[in-house]
């Protein structure tokens, strides 16, 4: 089983999905680890509920490098093998990601590449298109753009707000980051360019 470290800043929805499918056996993981940046997100009460180990390492006041540190120490100490971003409201420096190669996941709350960065949904209610969606993907040095693994599309209505948007995105984000994971773990794959080939299941 993979060991799987989360961080987050907040909620955690995304967090329980995984936790939920690493439970019911979906996904072939178990999260070893919850870290927040902010100690009063949420997500890490719900981590503490369901018995996961949590640990808030505060951002606030502390250069990139000085906090990155903590966090690296904190899930090397966890033994983790895979990290997953799941509404981590800070980018990760290079040396971070380099750390990791190719073991880090994140969720954005449009179709990349467009709509990166904060607000997402905003920003496409806002652009006016007519499809959105939700996208899991390996992280690089860059602000969400890394390799694709799963995307998963949402009609935008009429009647749309950017709030009940979001609410329809994030229903798709909680089966496409347990399904992104799985299929990590479960099928042979590579990196060709910035795509990233499955191998034909045998
Ligand atoms: C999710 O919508 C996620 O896609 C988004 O934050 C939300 C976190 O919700 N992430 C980003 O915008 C990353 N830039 P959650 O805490 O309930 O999982």
């Amino acid at each position: 089983k993979a060991r799987v470290g989360v961080l987050l800043s907040g909620r955690g929805s995304n967090f329980l999905a995984l936790a939920e499918a690493c439970r019911r056996g979906e996904v072939p993981a178990e999260i070893v680890l919850v870290v927040s940046n902010r100690p009063e997100a949420p997500g890490l009460a719900k981590a503490q509920e369901l018995g996961v180990p949590t640990v808030a390492i505060p951002s606030k006041g502390l250069a990139r490098e000085e906090h990155e540190k903590h966090l690296l120490a904190a899930l090397h100490q966890a033994q983790v093998d895979w990290v997953c971003l799941a509404g981590y409201m800070r980018l990760l420096s290079p040396q971070f990601v380099a750390a990791f190669p190719n073991r880090i996941l994140n969720i954005h709350p449009a179709l990349l590449p467009a709509f990166p960065g904060l607000d997402a949904q905003r920003q496409a209610w806002e652009y006016g298109v007519k499809v959105s969606g939700c996208t899991v993907h390996l992280v690089d040095a860059g602000c969400d753009s890394g390799p694709i693994v799963v995307q998963r599309v949402v009609e935008v209505r009429d009647d749309d707000t950017p709030e009940t948007l979001a609410a329809r995105i994030l229903e798709q984000e909680h089966i496409a980051y347990p399904q992104a994971l799985r299929l990590l773990l479960t099928r042979r794959w590579h990196i060709e360019g910035r795509r990233v080939v499955f191998a034909r299941e045998a």
